[in-house]
This record gives structure tokens, C-alpha cells and sequence, in this order.
């Protein structure tokens, strides 16, 4: 990993190790102009009681020049290490969120999206979280070096004092961070999961309170929330053994140093010169070695942080596009057609069985067409407009777009022909223009007013206070589910796509406004050529519409035909239909359509589903 980070940003790792190694040599280079300045001018002056001036002028100049040159140095390495942490961070969080809309949608369905959060944030600044003190490791280990040859040219005996301690501390640090390892994974794995439960209970605030779960939800947050307390403390716990003892070895260094070198003093093999700058030389020592305790406390937590993102980098699942363009000069509507397809959800868990979902599927939406899909809760009909705009892949059997496979499109191919409208509209939280538009080239405001009129949206947009400019809020709150629907449709409209999968909608609009809507949309009133369609659809106005109506049940199609012709032949659809339409009526009787004023006045009550 370390070397991931050096081979990323050599140069600026260059500048922050250079700037440590000046330090670390200046600190060694401190001890002993200390040493100089005790042995050549103090212990003069005490004896004789009076000191030449320049000598004392000397001793401050070459204080002074170690410590300018200290300073450069480091400046050069916290500058170096901070740009450095940065840029790697920002590098990471934009991969990692790039990787993320990349990876098909069953790798969303098995991840947390607190996960993905967690994932992005704090797992990728815990990864690179050793960044910063690493120029100043390496430069210690550089002076480390330094400082035992520097004893060893002083005086043996001190050396082996140097030798005795420095392993002593290196030693201390890596047990210290052994220990710390286990620690750092679990506190950063619960940090995940307590960002996982408070996206999903503020997520689900509506429910949460609705359903008065508010003691249970902030109980569950609360639990996790303490492990992760109790997982930080352990980890507090271990520094507040391990910090004294790093600091200590040191002390007993220079003690020892002392004990040491006053028995060398009298035998004659050093001066006090070398004596005071070994012994200063173990004082300052113990600041810079502590770098080297911080990167290896770190390194666990940021492994554990690394593996997390590693997992979404290399998570594989693609889905790769082909690199067949269909003829963009064609704006005439395209053919849809499933060939046999089969298709199962993969497992939540990998050692559970995946289920089919669908089997056999076979059908065509002709060119022009509005083909409806029916059929009862559960019966494949979201999986089926998943797969017509291929944000899964069928596991046998093909998807064509005007008869080739969508899996040999590009991705721009796809996106400039296919449009889907979820059952769930996602809004962001911009301006109703930039909601349409989406940034695509070729949508002026005629186009976006265009769009918003097939939808039925042109209405309550005019009627908004800034228009187009209006801010929609988070998710839309600003606006009901049935404008919400219809703004997403907008968007859809807008860049002119040649097969339209309508995923149930419009649902929360009112039933008279969605068979306006889908009316509108076979026979566009500015002549235009009319989309295919594909529909999910419940409401028999709506249904009525459609050229064909396949009929799905438990992921299979089990009738085709118009819509008279299968209320005729086939029991469960008659059946179907009518509940949903007992169902309509007395949400209808229950809610006063009555007061509803005219269509287009944006004013229209909606029916929520
Ligand atoms: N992401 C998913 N993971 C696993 N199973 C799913 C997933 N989405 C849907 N299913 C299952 O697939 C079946 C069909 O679902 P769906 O296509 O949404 O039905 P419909 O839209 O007709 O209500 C259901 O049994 C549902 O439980
Ligand atoms: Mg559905």
C-alpha cells in the first residue's frame, strides 16, 4: 500500500522525505553543536569565569543556522506529507464513486448504501491516513542510522547503549502495533455499520415515525453506537499502555548514557563535549522515533480501511458494453424483442440458492407500437423493464434493439435510445430544468417545455413561483408524487428516445391524466414520430390504449392479445383487471375527484398509491 501511495506521487513523497532527512540530520547536528557549545564555551566560562565574545557569537550563529535549516525541513516534509494524504484521498473517493455507478445494480442490491458511504469517506481517508507521518518515519530511520554511526565514531560503549535502546523501541513500536490491529478493523467495520444504520433510519424517517418506531430505531442506533465507544476505548485503552513506555525507553536511554558515559569520562576516553551531545542526542531522538509508532499504529486501520476499498475497486460484475452504434440519423421509433429469456436475482448472501424470476419470456414491441404489461404483484413485470433497458443481463436468451443484442451497444447507443420511467421517481435536488435536462446536449428550454407537455407537467411547472428555475428540494420534496412522476417522465421525453419503458409510472397520477398522458404520447401533436412503448400499466383506460397486452404471471407470459380479446379468453386477467379497477373506484369514491379543477391547472389532487 505504501508503495502504491510512493509510486502515485513520487515526486511530492521526494520532497517530504528530503525535508525529514534535513530534519533528522539537523537534529543530530543540534546535539552535537550543543555539545560543542557546553564542552567549548559553558564549561570555559565556568572555570574561567569569563568567555571570549567570539566564541559566544560562534556558538549563536551555529545554533541558530541548525535551527533555520531545521525549520525548512520541517516545512518541506508537512507540506509534502499534507498534499500528499490529500491528493491520494480526493484520488480515491473519486475512483471509489466512479467504481460505484459503474458496478451493475445487482452489486447495489447486495450492498448498504451507508456502506457505499462509509466506503467513499472514512474507509478511504483511514486508508491513507498513514500518508501523513510516513516522510517523517522514513527520515527518522534515515537519522537512526545516522545517530549510530555518529556513536560509534564518539565512543563504543555509548554506542552499545544505542544499540541496546534503539531496537528496544523499535521492537515496542511493532508489538504496539500487533496489538493494535485487531482493535483499529473492528472499530473502523463498526464505523461502517453505525453510518449504515443512521442512513437507513433518517432514510426511513417517514416510517420510523408513522409507525411511533422511534425508541426501537434510536435503541438499535444506540447499541451499535456503543460498540463502537467500547471498541475506541479498548483501542485508547492500548495507546495509554503503550505512549509511556515509548516514551520512557528514551529517558532510561539518556540515563543510562549518563551512568555510562561519566565512567568514560574518568578513564580518559571521552570529553565532556561528547558526553553532553550523546546524552542530548538520546533527548531529542525520542520525538522523531515516535513517527515511526505512528505510521505502524496506523498501518492496521488503514489496511482495514485499504481492504474495504480495494473490495469496491476490484469488484467485478461489470457489465461491458459493445461497441455497435445504432443509426442515431433514425429518429424512427425502434424494435423490442425478448428471445427466451430467463433470469433469476443472485443471492443476498452467496451461499443462498438464487430464484428464477423468469422463464421463457418471449415477446416484441413493433416498431411504433404500445405494448401494456399486466399482471398481478411479483409477477416480473419491474424485472422485465429492468432487463428492455439492460440494467441487468438476461442469464439465457437476448434482449434486441432493432435485432441486436443490447449487450453489443454502446453506452451511449443505449442511453440515447432507450428511456426508462421507474415506479419510483428519483429527482435531484436542482432546478426543474436541470432535472430534465440532466446536462444533454440539445435540450434547449423549447425542448424541456415540449417534454414537460407530453407529460402533462407543463401545468404545475408554469404555475411554480421561478418556473423552470424552481429548486425541487432533496428527492423533490417540494413537489407531490404524482409531479414528481411526471417530471421524471419529462426527462425521459426530452431526449427523444426511440423505445419509452414505463415501469408503472404514473401511478400517483390522476387514472383521466395518465390516459391523456399515454394517448399523447402514441400520437405526439407536434407529428413527431411516436416512440415504442412499453407499459406497465394497472388502470384499464390505460391498458385500453395498448395495441397488445401481454399478460404475465409468476415470470412467465401466459397470454397475448388485445385487451378485449384477453378479457374474453383468459379468467385471471378479467380477474385482475376488475380488482384493480373495484380498487380505483373506491379510492375514487374515498377521495373527492370532484373538486378537482381543470387538468392543466396543475391543481389536480393526487391519488397515491
Ligand atoms: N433485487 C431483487 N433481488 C431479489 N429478488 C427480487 C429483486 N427484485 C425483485 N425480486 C423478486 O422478483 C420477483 C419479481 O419482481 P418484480 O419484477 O419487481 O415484480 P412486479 O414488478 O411484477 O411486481 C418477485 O418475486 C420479487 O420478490
Ligand atoms: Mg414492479
Amino acid at each position: 500500500m505504501l508503495g502504491r501511495a510512493i509510486r502515485e506521487q513520487p515526486r511530492i513523497f521526494a520532497v517530504a522525505v528530503a525535508g525529514s532527512v534535513l530534519f533528522g540530520s539537523m537534529v543530530i547536528a543540534s546535539a552535537y553543536v550543543v555539545g560543542g557549545v557546553v564542552g567549548k564555551v559553558v564549561v570555559p566560562a565556568i572555570e574561567r569565569g569569563s568567555v571570549t565574545r567570539g566564541a559566544l557569537a560562534l556558538a549563536a550563529a551555529a545554533l541558530f543556522g541548525i535551527s533555520v535549516l531545521r525549520v525548512v525541513g520541517i516545512f518541506g516534509r508537512r507540506l509534502g506529507a499534507g498534499y500528499m494524504q490529500y491528493r491520494l484521498q480526493a484520488a480515491y473517493r473519486r475512483r471509489v464513486t466512479r467504481r460505484y455507478l459503474d458496478l451493475p445494480l445487482a452489486w447495489h442490491h447486495r450492498n448498504a448504501t451507508g456502506t457505499l458511504l462509509s466506503n467513499a469517506n472514512s474507509d478511504v481517508e483511514a486508508a491513507w491516513y498513514p500518508i501523513a507521518p510516513l516522510p517523517f518515519a522514513v527520515g527518522t530511520l534515515v537519522m537512526l542510522v545516522g545517530a549510530v554511526v555518529s556513536l560509534f565514531l564518539t565512543d563504543w560503549a555509548l554506542a552499545l547503549v544505542g544499540l541496546a535502546v534503539f531496537p528496544a523501541l523499535f521492537a515496542l513500536n511493532v508489538v504496539y502495533s500487533r496489538r493494535m490491529a485487531p482493535r483499529q478493523a473492528r472499530a473502523q467495520r463498526l464505523r461502517a455499520e453505525v453510518s449504515g444504520i443512521a442512513h437507513e433510519s433518517f432514510d426511513g424517517a417517514l416510517v420510523v415515525k408513522t409507525m411511533g418506531r422511534e425508541a426501537q430505531e434510536t435503541a438499535r442506533f444506540a447499541g451499535r453506537a456503543g460498540e463502537l465507544r467500547d471498541a475506541l476505548i479498548a483501542v485508547g485503552r492500548l495507546r495509554g499502555v503503550f505512549d509511556p513506555m515509548l516514551e520512557t525507553l528514551p529517558s532510561l536511554g539518556t540515563l543510562a548514557v549518563l551512568v555510562v558515559g561519566a565512567i568514560r569520562l574518568n578513564q580518559g576516553a571521552i570529553d565532556v563535549t561528547e558526553l553532553v551531545s550523546v546524552a542530548f542526542l538520546f533527548t531529542v531522538l525520542a520525538f522523531p522515533v515516535r513517527a515511526i509508532g505512528w505510521v505502524l499504529a496506523e498501518l492496521p486501520r488503514s489496511v482495514a480501511g485499504w481492504d474495504r476499498v480495494r473490495r469496491v475497486l476490484d469488484a467485478t460484475g461489470d457489465m461491458p458494453y459493445g461497441t455497435t452504434v445504432l443509426d442515431p440519423a433514425a429518429p424512427a421509433p425502434a424494435t423490442l424483442a425478448f428471445h427466451d429469456v430467463h433470469f433469476g436475482y443472485e443471492p443476498a448472501e452467496a451461499h443462498l440458492p438464487g430464484t428464477q424470476v423468469l422463464g421463457e419470456v418471449s415477446f416484441t414491441v413493433p416498431a411504433g407500437r404500445t405494448v401494456a404489461l399486466v399482471g398481478p404483484t411479483g409477477s416480473g413485470k419491474s424485472t422485465i423493464a429492468s432487463l428492455a433497458v439492460r440494467l441487468v443481463d438476461p442469464h439465457t436468451g437476448t434482449v434486441t434493439l432493432d435485432g441486436v443484442d443490447l449487450r453489443e451497444l454502446t453506452a451511449a447507443s443505449l442511453a440515447g435510445t432507450v428511456a426508462l420511467v421507474a415506479q419510483v421517481p428519483f429527482v435531484f435536488d436542482d432546478t426543474v430544468r436541470a432535472n430534465i435536462t440532466l446536462d444533454r446536449a440539445g435540450i434547449g428550454d423549447e425542448e424541456v417545455w415540449a417534454a414537460l407537455r407530453l407529460a402533462e407537467a407543463d401545468g404545475f411547472v408554469a404555475a411554480l413561483p421561478d418556473g423552470l428555475d424552481t429548486m425541487v428540494g432533496e428527492r423533490g420534496t417540494s413537489l407531490s408524487g404524482g409531479q414528481r412522476q411526471r417530471l421524471t417522465l419529462a426527462r425521459a421525453l426530452a431526449g427523444r428516445p426511440r423505445l419509452l419503458v414505463l415501469d408503472d409510472a404514473t401511478s400517483a397520477v390522476d387514472p383521466r391524466v395518465e390516459a391523456a398522458i399515454l394517448a399523447g404520447l402514441r400520437a405526439p401533436a407536434d407529428g413527431g414520430a411516436p416512440a415504442s412503448i412499453l407499459v406497465v400499466a394497472y388502470r384499464r383506460a390505460t391498458i385500453a390504449l395498448a395495441d397488445e397486452v401481454i399478460y404475465v404471471e409468476q415470470g412467465r407470459v401466459l397470454a397475448r392479445g388485445t385487451h378485449a380479446e384477453l378479457l374474453a379468453t383468459v379468467p385471471g386477467y378479467a380477474d385482475l383487471v376488475t380488482a384493480y379497477e373495484q380498487a380505483e373506484q373506491e379510492r375514487e369514491q374515498n377521495r373527492t375527484y370532484d373538486e378537482v379543477t381543470p387538468l392543466t391547472s396543475g391543481l389536480e389532487i393526487e391519488v397515491d398509491r
